[in-house]
């Protein structure tokens, strides 16, 4: 899906490098003459063609709520990592919810809805990354328990300021009850699949 996205940006740069060399152009004497007005055409063309490849493939970027379900799952992971204390997947859970932060930002980095007029979601995230996210890496390398849970929490605080500031205040977030994902062992010293 990131791919998408990348895809999206790529081919918005080639469609602006073709019309900022189709300006510069503007200004080199070729005149009207028909050969000029033939590439003009055909330049024409490619840049039609090319939006419509920007469009269709801006259809195909996923919502930020898609990326957001992918947090919730690698956030609630952690947890569960961390409770059994198995620290190397609890650090891969870390960089994925980061990873997934940073990929739902990067889809839509400013939102225009009440109660602000324009949220900077990439300047919450920079935040969060500088202040709490270091905090939570620090007890997994550690492999501190207590640690680990406050900086959970606190994590838990700076999704939810995110939410308040984009006027969701129902999505609450909160330290998961049972251990997730039954299709991942979260066993330290689980022996099967070899
Ligand atoms: C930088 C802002 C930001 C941060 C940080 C953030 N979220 Fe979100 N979250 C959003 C946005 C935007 C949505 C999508 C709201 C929408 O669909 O309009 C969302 C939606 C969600 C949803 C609902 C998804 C759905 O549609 O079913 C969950 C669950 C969620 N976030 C969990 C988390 C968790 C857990 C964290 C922290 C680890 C977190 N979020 C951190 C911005 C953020």
């Amino acid at each position: 899906m990131r791919r998408n996205a990348v895809f999206v940006v790529a081919v918005t740069c080639a469609l602006l490098a073709l019309v900022t060399w189709n300006r510069g152009r503007g200004s080199s004497g070729l005149g009207a003459s028909l050969a000029a007005e033939k590439a003009d055409g055909a330049l024409k063309e490619s840049v039609a063609n090319l939006q419509g490849e920007v469009n269709a493939l801006r259809k195909l970027v996923p919502e930020q709520s898609v990326a957001m379900l992918a947090v919730a799952q690698q956030f609630t992971n952690l947890w569960s990592a961390a409770k059994t204390k198995n620290w190397p997947l609890a650090q891969f859970f870390v960089e994925e919810t980061e990873e997934g932060i940073e990929w739902a930002v990067r889809i839509q980095p400013v939102r225009r809805e009440p109660p602000a007029d324009e949220v900077n979601l990439a300047a919450i995230y920079d935040s969060l990354s500088v202040s709490v996210f270091p905090e939570l890496k620090a007890s997994i390398a550690a492999h501190d328990s207590d640690r680990f849970a406050r900086a959970y929490q606190n994590t838990l605080q700076g999704c939810y300021a995110c939410h308040k500031a984009i006027g969701k205040q129902y999505l609450r977030p909160k330290v998961p009850a049972d251990l997730a994902t039954p299709v991942l062992n979260f066993d330290p010293q689980a022996t099967w699949p070899q």
